[in-house]
């Protein structure tokens, strides 16, 4: 049985990308391929979380409350996708080495962090009370499953 929330495993996921940006920031002007690294597990690991939400954990709810067209749900994956665009932008620059990234760092993080607030302190906790053991479990199940592919796209070399 799995014992774990959605709210802490989703949240806990956040806090990791977090401390990812913090290191890919830190280590910007000192050490770049270092700085590099972190940001090609940020990027990656960012895009399998939005993965998991828009194709295992927010049908669920969609699927409960028949919300398929409008709601919070909706309201997310229009977030993933500015999320998205802000990550591209910040990707082209590590990708010349520029490390003159500081405006967009900035508006990814506004963006980033506004978003996962939304989810940790509304959707997680509202899926939480809808979803039995058995479906949560099916949910952890079904993220273990993903393939790789569907998520580790980087043109980071
Ligand atoms: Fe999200
Ligand atoms: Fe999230």
């Amino acid at each position: 049985m799995q014992e774990t929330s959605i709210k802490k495993y989703f949240g806990d996921d956040h806090k990791c990308l977090d401390e990812l940006f913090i290191n890919f920031r830190k280590y910007k002007h000192q050490d770049f391929s270092k700085a590099k690294e972190f940001f090609k597990d940020f990027k990656m690991r960012l895009q399998r979380h939005i993965v998991w939400e828009e194709q295992i954990l927010f049908p669920v709810f969609e699927k409960k409350t028949g919300m398929t067209q409008s709601g919070p749900t909706q309201v997310m994956r229009i977030e993933h996708k500015q999320i998205g665009e802000c990550l591209e932008l910040l990707h082209k620059k590590v990708r010349t080495q520029d490390t003159n990234s500081d405006k967009e760092e900035e508006i990814l993080l506004s963006v980033l962090s506004n978003h996962n607030l939304k989810e940790e302190n509304i959707l997680y906790p509202t899926i939480d009370s809808m979803i039995t053991d058995e479906e949560r479990a099916e949910v952890f199940n079904q993220m273990n499953k993903l393939p790789e592919e569907s998520y580790k796209k980087c043109c980071c070399q």
